[in-house]
């Protein structure tokens, strides 16, 4: 049989499979349906979720009243610019979590005061993610391109493993 004629479509499948695996980095949303607002205790919701290198974390509230600030440890605690790293404001703010290490969110205006803080752990893909070991392989490879906060986290995760295993699938299977 002649299998011209579905190459096409099985290149539009396959490229899909691939496209699939590329947006698997999750966006954690703060507070979930709560948002980020004062007295609320973040850290149930912190703890009941798992943070990888290359998910985001974004933060959804009112402009006006309030706003985001990375600190470090100090600042957190003691509701201090301690630390600063990084600030956002637009209301709807997506910040990639491109490190394994523990980040520190606060509210400036007094908010932190009244709750508004958050302290996430971000686990490396390391073992912990469901990889085979050329995952691992290529993900090693790409280290150096996330610890330096690239432009496009949810492209350096693992899926590129999965993506060229497939594409590689594809180019000894349709002879292209
Ligand atoms: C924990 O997360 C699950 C799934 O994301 C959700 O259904 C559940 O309501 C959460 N529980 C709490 C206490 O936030
Ligand atoms: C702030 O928090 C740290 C612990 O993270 C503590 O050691 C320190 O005494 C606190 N107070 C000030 C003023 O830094
Ligand atoms: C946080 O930053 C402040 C000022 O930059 C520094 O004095 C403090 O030691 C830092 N705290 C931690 C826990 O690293
Ligand atoms: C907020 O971040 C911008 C850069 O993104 C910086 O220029 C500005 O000084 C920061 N503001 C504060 C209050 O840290
Ligand atoms: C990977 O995991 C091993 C142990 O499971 C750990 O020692 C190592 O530091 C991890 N590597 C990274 C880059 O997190
Ligand atoms: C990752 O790279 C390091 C050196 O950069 C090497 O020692 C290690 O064996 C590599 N791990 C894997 C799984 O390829």
């Amino acid at each position: 049989m002649d299998s011209t004629h579905l190459r096409p479509l099985l290149f539009l499948f396959l490229s899909a499979a691939v496209a699939a695996t590329f947006v698997s980095a999750t966006d954690h949303i703060v507070g979930a349906n709560h948002g980020w607002n004062p007295n609320i205790n973040y850290t149930p919701w912190a703890n009941n979720q798992t943070f990888y290198v290359g998910d985001l974390i974004s933060f959804r509230y009112q402009k006006q009243m309030y706003n985001v600030f990375e600190v470090n440890r100090t600042g957190y605690d003691n509701c201090t610019m301690d630390g600063l790293a990084g600030n956002w404001s637009s209301g709807k703010d997506f910040i990639p979590l491109n490190e394994a290490k523990v980040y520190y969110f606060i509210c400036g205006n007094g908010y932190c005061l009244s709750g508004m803080k958050v302290s996430v752990t971000v686990h490396s893909l390391n073992a912990s993610s469901p990889s085979s070991s050329a995952a691992a392989a290529a993900l090693n490879a790409t280290d150096a391109s996330h610890t330096h906060g690239s432009a496009a986290p949810r492209l350096c995760t693992w899926p590129p493993a999965a993506a060229t295993l497939l594409t590689l699938a594809a180019v000894a299977w349709l002879g292209i």
